[in-house]
């Protein structure tokens, strides 16, 4: 099974707590990093530390959850190697890890309900990368990482 880090800034520190109980009740490991008190925080900070857990292997898959779920997901692909999306509905969940091999799924404690945000992490967390004819399309997502690609 998968291990997981979570983030939250000031704006989803409820869902945060709901979600991780959710999914260590699903048996998941979960290590939250994000804030747990109501002072005012900057989403890139807890996005950043979140990504180098997984780029060092400490964990598997991200969650990143602020007001909208875009912050922290624009912070969140900055970082090379990083493929985040930001999902208010399943579908879009589960289509980022098969078609676009995501690590992290981001979403907004202000868009969406708690109801659906689990809906939205059982499609991240059950969904496979496809490989086929995805892999070349991630490989130029790497390239354009790099610097390297070329059209
Ligand atoms: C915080 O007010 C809010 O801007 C943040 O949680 C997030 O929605 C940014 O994208």
């Amino acid at each position: 099974m998968e291990k997981i880090v979570i983030a939250n800034d000031h704006a989803a520190i409820d869902m945060k707590f709901k979600l991780k109980e959710y999914l260590e009740s699903k048996g998941y490991e979960v290590i939250n990093i994000g804030l747990d008190t109501y002072d005012h925080v900057d989403y890139p900070d807890y996005a950043y530390k979140a990504c180098q857990m997984i780029l060092k292997k400490e964990v598997d898959l991200g969650v990143l959850i602020c007001g909208t779920g875009i912050g922290m997901s624009i912070a969140a692909n900055k970082i090379k190697g990083i493929r985040a999306c930001a999902c208010s509905e399943p579908f879009s969940a589960r289509m980022s890890r098969s078609h676009n091999d995501a690590n992290v799924i981001c979403f907004g404690e202000r868009v969406i309900g708690i109801e659906t945000a689990k809906e939205i992490l059982d499609a991240f967390l059950s969904s496979k990368f496809a490989g086929a004819h995805h892999v070349s399309r991630i490989e130029k997502i790497k390239a354009i990482e790099e610097g390297t690609y070329t059209p």
